[in-house]
């Protein structure tokens, strides 16, 4: 689609504030500076705006396009299931079947998976089960984590100073004692996750193996296996948080680099490469007690669950993951990102702390080193937002909002990577520059 001349992005934008609170469809999507920003097409590694200039995109909305943007063949996927079978409501279709038998082979902590629409059921579901089978109260999730909107978890990402150390809700409407039931702790800390399940009654501990909601702060070597012993001693589910990290980081997710299993994991984003489908998995001990199963206690519905032009997607996304050096590709540029990001900053005597996994990367402009999120908080802000809306100019995308990590995908190439570190050099100095 393009917008047609007297559509200026302006008047689109203006149109979409009539109609749509904000003018955008999430909150997330509202960045100062951007407001009338209106996406007119994607392809591959870009994007192009209402005003027909292109982007090379790092944004990834947030990180699910893997492949690229519109992938030929997860589309044509789609399209046929689209054109073969619809959303029934109920029994259920072969392709949703077999999204579930790859899912079980590739993830080696899942033994049974259900499909939901979106990441935030998938976590909302986990944590469901979590209380119904331990019968507790409490849920542990960290400091910088994010597991979707819903209230027992919608709080501290990214917390103002003065909120670190207490309650941090993203939002108003959160009953005081939904928000007293989950507990927030610092991540890398496992010593602290210890005390609390010693001193209140747990269900589930929940985490982001890599916490990318603010950028990424690695799991410390021990962090990861720590938490599998202590969830265990203390008779507490725990949950890894793969939305992120699940197939962008490998088939298996972090749980397979990490050799560390949950007893659920939740998978969403790149897992159909954009389209509306994300998955909680687990143990069939646990997952055998959601009501699919005839009289199991823990409630599971969802018109959209498992459609079969999304669940059509996944497996689309899976086989060309399995057929295709997507791993390798992404993880090269990745590198190649990182390493050249944090070669430039050292060459220009800026301190900052480039961290990323994979295909993610981020540049923290902070003495290190990073462990937890208080760390971030000696972030130059304005020289992180700045740089970015800087590198617009020069067509090249990063999500001028502090933290947020870029992602590469398949579709990007070595030329992209070159321009993005030069991009950056010249972006970095003129902000630096302006200051003085
Ligand atoms: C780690 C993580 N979990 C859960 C979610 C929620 O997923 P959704 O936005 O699809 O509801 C997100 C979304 O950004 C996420 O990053």
């Amino acid at each position: 689609m393009t917008v047609s001349g007297h559509d200026t992005a302006a008047s689109l934008a203006a149109r979409a504030v009539r109609v749509i609170p904000g003018g955008v469809n999430s909150g997330q999507r509202r960045v100062p500076g951007l407001e009338e920003l209106v996406i007119a097409g994607t392809a591959g590694a870009t994007f192009t705006d209402g005003e027909g200039r292109v982007f090379t995109d790092y944004h990834a909305a947030f990180g699910p396009p893997l492949l690229g943007h519109n992938d030929p063949d997860v589309d044509a996927a789609v399209a046929a299931a689209a054109g073969s079978v619809g959303n029934m409501g109920v029994g259920v279709s072969p392709v949703e079947i077999e999204v579930a038998e790859r899912l079980v082979a590739a993830v080696p902590s899942i033994e049974k998976v259900l499909l939901t629409a979106t990441g935030s059921e998938a976590t909302f579901h986990a944590l469901r089960l979590a209380r119904t089978v331990t019968g507790r109260r409490h849920v542990i999730k960290f400091q910088g984590c994010y597991h979707g909107w819903h209230d027992a978890v919608a709080m501290n990402v990214i917390s103002p100073a003065e909120r670190v150390g207490g309650k941090d809700p993203l939002s108003g409407g959160i009953l005081p004692e939904v928000l007293d039931a989950t507990l927030v702790l610092p991540f890398n800390d496992a010593d602290a996750v210890e005390r609390a399940l010693v001193d209140h009654d747990v269900a589930a501990i929940i985490l982001e193996p890599i916490p990318h909601n603010i950028g990424a702060v690695l799991p410390l070597p021990g962090f990861l296996e720590r938490l599998r012993e202590l969830a265990t001693a203390h008779g507490a589910v725990l949950v890894f948080d793969e939305v992120i990290t699940g197939f962008r980081h490998g088939l298996g997710g972090y749980q397979a680099v990490a050799g560390v299993m949950p007893d659920l994991t939740t998978l969403g984003k790149a897992m159909a490469n954009g389209w509306p489908v994300s998955a909680l998995g687990g143990t069939a001990e646990l997952m055998d007690l959601f009501s699919t199963t005839p009289g199991r206690p823990a409630f599971f519905a969802g018109t959209f669950n498992g459609h079969p032009a999304m669940a059509a997607a996944a497996l689309a996304t899976i086989e060309k993951l399995e057929r295709e050096p997507v791993h390798e590709h992404v993880f090269r540029l990745g590198e190649r990102a990182r390493t050249g990001l944090q070669e430039l900053y050292d060459r220009l005597g800026v301190p900052a702390v480039v961290s990323g996994f994979g295909s993610v990367f981020v540049s923290y402009f902070l003495e290190g080193p990073v462990v937890r999120y208080d760390d971030l908080l000696r972030n130059d802000v304005d020289l992180f937002v700045g740089y970015r809306r800087e590198l617009m100019r020069d067509g090249i995308f990063e999500l001028p909002l502090n933290l947020k990590r870029s992602h590469v995908s398949y579709a990007h190439t070595d030329e992209d990577i070159d321009r993005l570190l030069a991009a950056t050099e010249a972006a970095v100095g003129r902000v630096l520059e302006a200051r003085t």
